[in-house]
């Protein structure tokens, strides 16, 4: 399977269809209910609904998830019974598969049930309709290129004792997501030399976006949170929420950080833990979502609905 651990849970939803071709005089027999096996629509519905809920033990990639909603909808016209199935789920991954699986397996009762009194009786197209929820969804095209200064702040990187993974890690993971890393700056955990750099890079506004790297923590020189207050106009408390959030699912080190966000002028600011694995697993918590963000902030962009 697909490891899909990495991903945001998010509220997913799919719809699928399957038609059966059947006679008329067939198409008349369900709606009046006299197939012989039985009412047609009922166990049909039923039908879908376990589909639905077997599909991870019938089909090898697929995960198993937790269906929160599904509904089954029958439309028996001249020659055709079409099922319609959604399914909704809060999860990592899809459900349009799900929802496939429902309406296959509801295609086959349909078909299954009237073959005694319908040899013409075939299953023809089935097809997803809808998927919403996932990545792609919030995938928005910047409204122009991204630019992003990462700045690691660490004393013993800039004094040249250790190498920087983590913050070489954000800059990859950036350039992955299409942003333009145009500025990469290394500064000890000295509180006044971090909010001076962060504040000049913000002022010439050619950075749309400032990830500061380490100086979360608990530690005596941990002071990132610190300095970046005196420089943020507005914080953006969901942002911090967000890492530590996403951070715990994966260590309770987690919520050691004391990670912030904020907007000062036009430039976002985020500062972020400084391990390698923290701050990846941080970026990943942000994109592609925090495009959205600056949209908003950037030249006047509006909620659509
Ligand atoms: N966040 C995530 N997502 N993953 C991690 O492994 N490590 C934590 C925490 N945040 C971690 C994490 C640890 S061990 C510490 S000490 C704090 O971030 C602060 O790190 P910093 O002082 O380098 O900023």
């Amino acid at each position: 399977m697909i490891d899909v651990s990495g991903k945001r849970v998010t509220l997913r939803r799919a719809v699928a269809t399957a038609i059966v071709h059947v006679k008329p005089e067939t198409a008349d027999v369900i709606r009046r209910g006299g197939v012989p096996k039985g009412d047609v629509r009922e166990m049909t519905r039923a039908t879908a609904l376990l589909g639905i809920k077997q599909t991870p033990d019938l089909l090898p990639f697929c995960h198993r998830i937790p269906i929160d909603h599904a509904a089954v909808e029958l439309e028996v016209r001249d020659t055709l019974v079409e099922v319609r199935v959604e399914v909704a789920a809060i999860a990592r991954t899809g459900v349009e598969v799900e929802a496939m699986t429902g309406a296959s397996i509801a295609a086959l009762n349909v078909y299954d049930m009237v073959k005694p009194i319908d040899q013409t009786a075939h299953i023809g197209e089935v097809r997803v309709l809808e998927k919403h929820g996932g990545k792609t969804d919030f995938h928005e095209a910047p409204a122009s290129p991204i630019k992003a200064a990462v700045i690691v702040v660490s004393d013993s990187v800039s004094a040249g004792k250790a190498q920087d993974s983590a913050g070489a890690t954000v800059r990859t993971k950036l350039e992955a997501h299409g942003i333009e890393v145009s500025r990469f700056e290394v500064v000890p955990d000295e509180a006044p030399e971090i909010a001076q750099l962060v504040t000049e890079i913000c002022d010439k506004e050619s950075e749309n976006l400032v990830f500061t790297v380490g100086g979360t923590g608990l530690g005596e020189r941990d002071t990132t949170p610190e300095a970046l207050r005196g420089v943020i106009e507005r914080e953006i408390p969901g942002l911090g929420e967000t890492m530590r959030a996403y951070g715990r699912d994966r260590t309770p080190l987690a919520d050691l950080s004391r990670s912030i966000a904020g907007q000062r002028g036009k430039t976002l600011i985020v500062a972020m833990p400084g391990s390698r694995r923290a701050a990846a697993e941080s970026v990943g918590a942000l994109l592609p979502w925090i495009v959205h963000g600056l949209k908003v902030m950037d030249r006047g962009y509006r909620h659509g609905k």
